[in-house]
C-alpha cells in the first residue's frame, strides 16, 4: 500500500514517537509511508516527498518534541478550491489511505474526507486532552510536566517575597491541564474554563492559604471565562477557535486578587513552553502504542475510526464520534477535589 502520513494543528510532545511507531509497523507489512509536510495544507499544494520514509528516518525520533513533518492549522473544508485540490493530489499520488493525526480539527478532516469515500485513520494529538472516546492523548503528560516544574519554581520566589503568584496555562475550552497542573504543583487555587469565575471565592481562597503560610500559588486556565468587557473583539483560526493568548488572563487574574486583597501579586505564562521539548515516558509509550495501532487499522482497511487509551488497553472508535463533543472536566470530578484547594 501507498499511505500518506500528516500531523495537523498545535504541534504537542508525542508526536515524532507516534509517526515512528506508525512507520516502524507499516513497514513491517510491507506497505509504503509517504510524508505530507505542513498538515491538510500539504495535501492543498501538494507537499509530500519523493521517496517513502524509511526506518533511519523515523528511529531517532523518540524523543524530539514538535513534529517531523510539519505542521499547518488548515482547514480544506472551508475553501470548495482548497477541498478539490486535497482530493486530487490524494489521486494524483495515488495514496491508497492517510494517516492523520492531530486534534478535533485535523480529525474533522479526516472524519468528512472519510465520509467523502476516502481512507482515513485517526491518531489522537493534543496537549489540552479534550477528545472525546479516549482517556489521554499524548502531549497532555509533557505539557503538565513542563507547568508542575514551573509552579516547583514560582513558589520558590513567592515564598521568598510573600507573594501570590498566578500562573496562565494553555488548554483552550478544557481545564485538564489547569487541574492537572494544580494538583500536582500542590497549588493554593485554580481556575477552569468549565467553573465560572468567582472573583471573591477566590480572593477568600487566597488570603486563607496566605494567612497559613504568608505566600499563594493560583493556577488560571487560559480559558476561565470572565464576563465580557465593552468592545471585546475576539480572533478566530481557519477552524473558528478563538485566540486566548491575547486575553493576558493570567496577568488579569493577578490584578484581581493584587486589588482586592491588597497582597503584592505576579503573574507568569508557561505558554508555548508547554508544547515544547522531549516527550516524557508516558507520552512516549501511549503516542508509539497509538502509532502501531493505527497503522494496523490501515493495513486491516478499518477506515473512518481513531486510535484511542481506554484504560490501560489501545482501542478504537469511530473519528465521528471522537470529534463530536469537547472532553471538558465533570463539575463532579472537580468537586472531588476541591479539598485540595481550600485549606
Ligand atoms: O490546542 C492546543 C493549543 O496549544 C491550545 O491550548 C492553545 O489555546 C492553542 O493551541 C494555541 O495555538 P497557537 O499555537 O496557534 O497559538
Amino acid at each position: 500500500m501507498k499511505i500518506g502520513i500528516l500531523t495537523g494543528g498545535g504541534d504537542c510532545p508525542g508526536l515524532n514517537p507516534a509517526i515512528r511507531g506508525f512507520v516502524m509497523k507499516s513497514l513491517d507489512y510491507g506497505h509504503d509511508v509517504y510524508a505530507i509536510r505542513e498538515g491538510w495544507r500539504g495535501l492543498v499544494k501538494g507537499i509530500t516527498d519523493d521517496n517513502p520514509l524509511t526506518v533511519n528516518d523515523v528511529d531517532e525520533l523518540i524523543y524530539r518534541g514538535g513534529t517531523a513533518l510539519r505542521s499547518s492549522r488548515t482547514n480544506p473544508y472551508k475553501d470548495p478550491a482548497q477541498l478539490e485540490a486535497v482530493k486530487e493530489n490524494i489521486k494524483k499520488f495515488g495514496l491508497d489511505a492517510i494517516g492523520a493525526f492531530g486534534g478535533e480539527d485535523t480529525l474533522g478532516v479526516a472524519s468528512k474526507l472519510f465520509k467523502d469515500g476516502f481512507n482515513t485513520v485517526g491518531v489522537p494529538k493534543t496537549m489540552d486532552n479534550d477528545l472525546s472516546e479516549t482517556d489521554y492523548t499524548f502531549g497532555f503528560d509533557s505539557a503538565v510536566s513542563v507547568n508542575v516544574d514551573a509552579v516547583d519554581r514560582l513558589r520558590d520566589t513567592a515564598r521568598s517575597h510573600m507573594r501570590v503568584i498566578v500562573l496562565e496555562v494553555m488548554g483552550r475550552h478544557a481545564g485538564w491541564v489547569a487541574l492537572y497542573s494544580a494538583i500536582a504543583g500542590g497549588a493554593d487555587a485554580v481556575l477552569l474554563p468549565e467553573i465560572p469565575f468567582d472573583a471573591d471565592a477566590l480572593c477568600e481562597q487566597v488570603k486563607r492559604a496566605y494567612a497559613r503560610k504568608k505566600f499563594a500559588i493560583v493556577v488560571a486556565s487560559e480559558g476561565v471565562e470572565f464576563p465580557k468587557q465593552e468592545g471585546e473583539v475576539a480572533t478566530l483560526d481557519a477552524f473558528g477557535h478563538v485566540n486566548l493568548s491575547n486575553r493576558d488572563v493570567g496577568a488579569t487574574v493577578a490584578g484581581i486578587i493584587e486589588e482586592k486583597t491588597g497582597l503584592e501579586t505576579r503573574s507568569a505564562v508557561t505558554g508555548h513552553i508547554q508544547r515544547g521539548g522531549a516527550p516524557t515516558a508516558f507520552d512516549r509509550v501511549l503516542a508509539s502504542r497509538l502509532g502501531i495501532r493505527a497503522a494496523q487499522c490501515v493495513h486491516e482497511g478499518d477506515y473512518g475510526k481513531m486510535v484511542a487509551i481506554k484504560g490501560t488497553e489501545i482501542v478504537t472508535a469511530p473519528i465521528e464520534l471522537a470529534v463530536g463533543t469537547l472532553k471538558t472536566i465533570p463539575v463532579e470530578f472537580y468537586e472531588t477535589l476541591t479539598t485540595l484547594f481550600n485549606k
